[in-house]
């Protein structure tokens, strides 16, 4: 047992090593996103951090830049942005992981006494159906693991489709071990609670939250942790149309098991941020990082973008810090360390925008930069102002904030000749007297921040290098800028 997973470890690691230098110098690549070694990533898996070092486990395909048996890439870093990656963690090796439709899919780690543990979830076809099991593999140098010969640990309960019982998240409260699994009861997505006193025997506790058909039939990838005294669940649900990164915000009561919630809200509204996970550092930051990119199951999909030439394809979006704002809403702040990759800083004075003068402006290369703007809402005349992005004669892509309907859109069917579609959401506008969009962009992904970081747009667009101008206009009436600071953005490779 202990062989075939050292085998299949070693063939992944040899698949990537023909091909890795390659990517690192590839046009496409991203320069301060994470992004794997080669080939495909999806899901982050197990971020934590401990022992002075942030760890990072990801859905991995290590054969092609397509989705494929998933393995479980694994990267360490001491500020969330410079990576270095470790060798593969885990890789399909038993009866109950490994299929070509399935393999190590999505979970979580905990560290206790030197040692490392991941729960995740073994995906296998039996007699044409899916199984899908919880599974344990641990270490202790943090780096090898060993799968629990005991394997799997938890088996879904009869009442839950067999195809959808995945992604453990283990936390602990009071000395005990909990794990929340996301489950699909016919048309209905449920978070199962279990329990456990050493991460190997589990017993069944509860429905700790579930959907009553408004929010989708399967809630894939949960996450829950405590932030100022309150609870909060993160689902990435299945079949909710529109949404697809959804967080709750509420209660719990651990003696029934029951997470009662009184507000929702969406952790990103961008086509391309998913399957969002949590971790807690040293300074009690609670910082989320997600998949920049999206399901083919999802209704705005149009491909996983064009990268694959370049033998990778799947990047993580910027690692946020997560705080809780009046007890009802979260906000999500670009972490702080990327400061210290600003480089040619330029401001913006006061200035008007008028409908015929568009203002022009330099971020660094203006493609690798950021991007603060903050308009004088009083002094604006305006119904709209755009944000214009990655521009040419032949393409661009906007982000309008349209003052009159209180929304705020991120327009791509411009963008490239590959990208469609257009994400919208409201623009919190009661009692402001400024707008501020703060926008990252990278070779390939542009994210947008708004209402004092509550709401957040993340996309990928995948324009030629020349589309690199940026613009502010306004429509119907004039803009007022407070102020434009811009940066270019170092790369972290
Ligand atoms: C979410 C997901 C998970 C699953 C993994 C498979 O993006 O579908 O539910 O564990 O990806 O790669």
């Amino acid at each position: 047992m202990k062989n075939s997973h050292e085998l299949s470890l070693r063939r992944a690691e040899e698949s990537v090593l023909k091909i890795k230098d390659d990517v690192k110098n590839a046009p496409s690549r991203q320069s301060y996103h994470f992004m794997p070694p080669a080939y495909w990533m999806n899901d982050p898996n197990g971020v934590i951090f401990f022992e002075g070092k942030y760890h990072l486990f990801y859905q991995f395909h290590p054969y092609a830049p397509v989705w494929g048996p998933m393995h479980w890439g694994h990267a360490v870093s001491s500020d969330l942005l410079h990576w270095e990656h470790l060798p593969i963690a885990l890789a399909p090796s038993e009866t109950y992981d490994t299929d070509e439709r399935g393999g190590c899919f999505s979970g979580s780690a905990v560290y206790e006494n030197g040692i490392l543990s991941l729960m995740y979830t073994g995906a296998v076809r039996v007699n044409g159906e899916y199984v899908q099991t919880q599974c344990l593999a641990q270490s202790k140098d943090a780096v090898h693991f060993e799968k629990y010969e005991g394997n799997p640990v938890v088996k879904k309960p009869d009442w839950v489709d067999s195809t959808d019982f995945r992604d453990p998240k283990v936390f602990k409260h009071d000395d005990v071990w909990y794990m929340l699994v996301g489950a699909k009861d016919k048309d209905k997505g449920k978070a199962l609670l279990y329990r456990s006193y050493d991460l190997k025997s589990w017993e069944f506790f509860s429905v700790l939250a579930e959907s009553r058909g408004e929010l989708g039939f399967m809630w894939e990838c949960p996450d829950f942790f405590e932030i100022n005294g309150k609870y909060v669940l993160f689902i990435s649900p299945m079949g909710v149309s529109d949404r697809k990164t959804v967080y709750l915000i509420g209660d719990m009561n651990f003696n029934t098991g029951k997470f009662n919630y009184h507000s929702i809200g969406e952790i990103d509204w961008g086509f391309d941020y998913y399957a969002p996970q949590t971790l807690l550092n040293d300074k009690d930051q609670r910082i989320v990082v997600a998949w920049a990119n999206e399901w083919d199951w999802m209704p705005w999909f149009n491909g996983f973008g064009p990268t694959n030439k370049d033998n990778w394809c799947g990047s993580l979006a910027l690692p946020r810090t997560v705080e809780l704002v009046r007890d009802s809403r979260l906000k999500f702040k670009p972490i702080d360390q990327l400061k210290d990759l600003r480089t040619l800083a330029r401001e913006y004075s006061k200035s008007l925008v008028t409908q015929k003068n568009s203002l022009e402006i330099q971020a660094g290369d203006n493609i690798h930069c950021e991007l603060k703007i903050i308009i004088d809402l009083a002094k604006t005349t305006s119904d709209i102002i755009e944000i214009v992005l990655r521009a040419s004669e032949k393409y661009q892509t906007v982000i309008t904030c349209n003052l009159k309907t209180g929304e705020i859109y991120f327009d791509r069917n411009n963008s490239d000749g590959i990208s469609t579609g257009i994400r919208r959401c409201p623009l919190l506008l009661v009692n402001k007297n400024e707008l501020m969009v703060h926008i990252y962009m990278d070779t390939c992904s542009v994210e947008v921040f708004t209402d004092d970081y509550i709401t957040v747009l993340s996309s990928n667009i995948y324009p030629p290098n020349d589309s690199n101008k940026i613009f502010v206009k306004a429509v119907n009436g004039d803009a007022a800028i407070k102020s434009i600071h811009t940066w270019g953005l170092k790369s972290v490779w």
